[in-house]
């Protein structure tokens, strides 16, 4: 027997061995500028992605019922120039040419939504079941698998069945939960076999403070400081359900995965030796991913959240929290129902604090009692809100890794648009953008984060929500004008092959050499897409404009004020560039 003493000092050093081995992520350390040289784990998997309403386009093609999608983009002056995603990408009809693209950039897996209303038009499973649109997705799924890439599938990509929004007020409403249900129930039973990985829901933040607070998305509710968090609290409640139920029905037989994908953009404090700065940043993660995080793996809202809406709440002198409260039995039954993390990350922010007072009407911005801001010397090539910030992505990561006992993760969105209908093919922002984020998460899982999988955000252009066609996230440029809507690669395609087909970054000599190697493809394509192009621009015929020969369109806009500035092609990069540094 050893003795007391010895035995409490054998505990200790265990302690602190574990201890060390979680701390290993060093938080003050900055090593902004550094690239690392290496390569991923073997089988990690590299692939693109999509969602239904945002690249489907047939809308109202073989018996789809309407989404709150199609119903908001249809009402004018929802989206930019009034665009819709009625045809979009027209993927419905081109399952086959994707899939050689996807072939051709050696893609493992494709990750894809499922549109509730195209396989139930109503809404509701008993009522009918639409099997056209269940073949498209089987058809789409096995070809996928005839071509050795893995479909990694989202249930609910935001395009709820318009009927239901009608009936029931959509996630304001309780019912969601047991008819989402349903519908993913369905897709376990039709899909399964062939389907492994499972996303509940894509970035339910978007969908309740865009749908349901501010109203830039559909539904396109302003119920401020209300709406959003009721929203959230029945998509946590479905998502639980239907891991329960994959869980108790399925799992042994398809043997599958069920996770979320959560957006989340990383807060580092404007001052780091500032306490207040530091809490606030904190806020701003706890409530943009934690929100979601937190009871999925903890059972529970954080508790900084409860602190903050509780306490505005009762200033206003509401009887109960604007955040709603689980009961212990849902506490239980929400935690650990997560088998892998999604993450959707984009971009960063300084935080610090800010205090509101509640008496100036309350909102979920203001709960957090913060501001966000930006350095100016972060590039920014494409939405307004996108600034290229790698070194975010590398402690987002390292957060989850600490917060949520080190989840596996599957990253399923990260990318960079451009602000310009332009075409340009030769994307050396994108380049850039994805080596240097690709690298910050290579320095991530040698800190031990459990990553698994990375997803390009995304294959192709498309519908990008309220911004419509004006933002292009896309590693293939689609010339939207054609009716035929065709795709061509961008210098990125080669370069993700690049770091495909070497598994990450192998030594600066081949670096270097793929950019050249990436810019010799874009300019032939640039020529084939010239020689392609149709005579009109839809978007100097929308706003009026003169035609112009060029072939590039800067937009911007200051103070809500749009300008539309063509561009020589060959300007297209630098000019932007140039427009923002003036
Ligand atoms: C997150 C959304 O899930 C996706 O649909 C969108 O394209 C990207 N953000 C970029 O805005």
């Amino acid at each position: 027997m050893l003795p007391q003493s010895m035995l409490r000092t054998c505990h200790l050093l265990v302690l602190m061995l574990c201890v060390s081995a979680i701390e290993d992520f060093d938080w003050t350390k900055n090593d902004h500028g550094s690239f690392y040289y290496g390569v991923f784990p073997t089988g990690f998997s590299w692939g693109a992605g999509g969602s239904a309403y945002q690249t489907e386009g047939a809308w109202n093609v073989d018996g789809k019922g309407m989404s709150i999608w199609d119903a908001f983009a249809h009402k004018k002056g929802k989206i930019f120039l009034n665009d819709t995603g009625d045809f979009s990408c027209e993927g419905y009809h081109k399952v086959k040419d994707d899939i050689s693209l996807m072939k051709d950039m050696n893609l493992k897996h494709y990750r894809f939504s499922i549109s509730w209303p195209r396989i139930l038009p109503t809404g509701i499973k008993n009522e009918n079941i639409n099997e056209k649109g269940i073949r498209y997705y089987d058809d789409l799924i096995n070809k996928l698998l005839e071509n050795k890439i893995t479909p990694i599938v989202t249930l609910y990509h935001w395009d709820l069945p318009q009927i239901l929004e009608e009936k029931y007020r959509g996630w304001q409403n309780a019912s969601m939960v047991n008819l989402f249900n349903d519908f993913a129930n369905l897709c376990f039973e039709r899909f399964g076999n062939r389907v492994r990985h499972w996303i509940t829901f894509n970035n339910p933040w978007s969908i309740a403070v865009e749908g349901y607070e501010t109203g830039e998305h559909a539904p396109g509710l302003k119920l401020r400081g209300v709406g959003a968090y009721k929203a959230a609290h029945h998509i946590i409640k479905a998502h639980a359900k239907v891991w329960h139920t994959y869980d108790t029905q399925w799992r042994n037989k398809q043997k599958g995965l069920v996770g979320i994908s959560l957006s989340g953009d990383w807060g580092e404090p404007v001052d780091i030796s500032n306490q207040r700065d530091i809490e606030a940043a904190e806020r701003y993660v706890q409530f943009y991913m934690g929100w979601f995080a937190t009871p999925l793996f903890n059972g529970d809202y954080p508790q900084v959240m409860k602190d903050y809406i509780g306490r505005k709440s009762a200033q206003q002198g509401l009887g109960a929290s604007r955040l709603p409260v689980f009961t212990a039995q849902e506490k239980s039954y929400i935690r650990g129902t997560c088998d892998f993390l999604g993450i959707g990350h984009f971009t960063t922010r300084y935080i610090t604090q800010k205090n509101y007072p509640s008496g100036r009407g309350n909102s979920y911005f203001t709960d957090r009692d913060l501001a966000e801001l930006v350095d100016p010397r972060w590039p920014d090539p494409g939405s307004e809100w996108l600034y290229s910030v790698p070194w975010g992505f590398r402690r987002l990561l390292n957060f989850v890794k600490k917060q949520y006992g080190n989840p596996m993760i599957y990253v399923t969105e990260n990318g960079v648009s451009e602000k310009m209908m332009c075409t340009d093919l030769c994307d050396d922002w994108r380049m850039q953008y994805f080596k240097d984020y690709i690298n910050e998460m290579l320095k991530a899982i040698k800190d031990g984060v459990n990553i698994k999988a990375y997803t390009a955000w995304s294959l192709l252009d498309k519908f990008e929500w309220d911004e419509g066609y004006s933002e292009r996230f896309g590693l293939y440029y689609v010339d939207f004008r054609d009716k035929n809507k065709p795709r061509y690669p961008k210098a990125s395609v080669q370069y993700y092959k690049s770091i495909i087909s070497s598994n990450g970054f192998p030594n600066q000599r081949e670096l270097e050499s793929w950019k050249g190697k990436a810019i010799e493809t874009c300019s032939s394509s640039n020529q084939l897409l010239a020689a392609g192009k149709s005579n009109t621009s839809h978007y100097s015929e929308e706003l009026g404009g003169a035609k112009t020969k060029t072939n590039c369109y800067f937009i911007q806009s200051l103070t809500g004020i749009l300008f539309v500035l063509p561009l020589q092609l060959e300007d297209c990069p630098r000019k932007i560039r140039n427009l923002q540094e003036s």
